[in-house]
């Protein structure tokens, strides 16, 4: 006990060696907590199934971007009751890992559309971007009706996915060579092929925006839309949650 009093009291009487015993405590929950962040790989729980967007689907995500879609619209699905009844599996650090920027955002004028994929059909899609309110009559969302007009080619979408794979993104040099003819391909209404599904796991490929003639910015945002979420196979990962039901 004596030992006891006399640190404490030397404390008391030093601010010097309080002061670096209060540092030595504090940097003990710092380094606890804060050292993992710096080896990101360990942070993030590996989840089958996830692989980075496709080219259509990363051109897709770059109109979202560009039209500012997350100023309404959230993609993180946060790990309480009522969001996970209404929107389905909170969301996996490992789903937003291949984002840059993420799109997890804070405001939710519209609902979340980190599962939207497959949850409507790619006409309900179109109609609803081209003219929210044509079907729900009080959509306070923008129409996008021009997507439908404004035609995409995928010459510079190489050069995305370079740089992607710059941040970390793990794209192959077989899907960055065939990248131009996979941006194509995916919106084919014939759809795109072994080789293209071999490159990329769980793409569905066929002609989103109703029209086969050419591919337009509504092929891709309805391609990126319609694979939110639908990459991780939940009822194998998780088969005892009660999100299954
Ligand atoms: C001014 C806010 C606003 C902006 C900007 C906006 N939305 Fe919406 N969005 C809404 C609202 C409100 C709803 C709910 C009513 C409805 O379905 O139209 C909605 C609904 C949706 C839905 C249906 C979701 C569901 O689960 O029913 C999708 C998909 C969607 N928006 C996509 C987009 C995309 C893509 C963009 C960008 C091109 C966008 N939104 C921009 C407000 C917005």
């Amino acid at each position: 006990m004596a030992t006891v009093y006399s640190i404490h009291e030397t404390l008391q009487k030093h601010s010097i060696k309080l002061l670096a015993g209060i540092l030595a405590a504090v940097s003990v929950g710092g380094i606890v907590e804060i050292a993992p962040l710096f080896l990101i790989e360990n942070t993030i729980e590996k989840v089958e199934g996830m692989r980075p967007y496709t080219p259509l689907e990363l051109a897709g995500r770059n109109i979202y971007l560009r039209e500012g879609c997350y100023l309404c619209h959230s993609q993180q699905i946060r790990p309480f009751r009522d969001e996970v009844e209404r929107y389905g599996p909170y969301s996996l650090a490992a789903e937003s890992m291949y984002d840059h920027p993420f799109q997890w955002g804070s405001k939710r004028t519209g609902p979340d559309l980190a599962r939207v994929g497959a949850k409507y059909s790619d006409d309900w899609q179109v109609r609803h971007l081209a003219d929210p309110r044509s079907l729900v009559p009080e959509s306070v969302m923008p129409a996008y009706s021009f997507l439908l007009t404004s035609p995409l080619d995928g010459s510079d979408i190489a050069a995305h996915l370079k740089a992607l794979r710059v941040t970390g993104v793990p794209y192959t040099d077989d899907q960055i060579a065939a990248a131009a003819a996979d941006f194509t391909a995916q919106a084919s209404p014939d759809g795109a092929g072994a080789e293209f599904e071999a490159r990329w796991k769980k793409a569905v490929s066929r002609d989103f925006d109703g029209n086969p003639a050419q591919v337009t910015e509504m092929d891709a945002l309805v391609a990126y839309l319609q694979m939110l979420g639908t990459l991780v196979d939940f009822p194998k990962i998780r088969p005892d949650a009660d999100f299954n039901r």
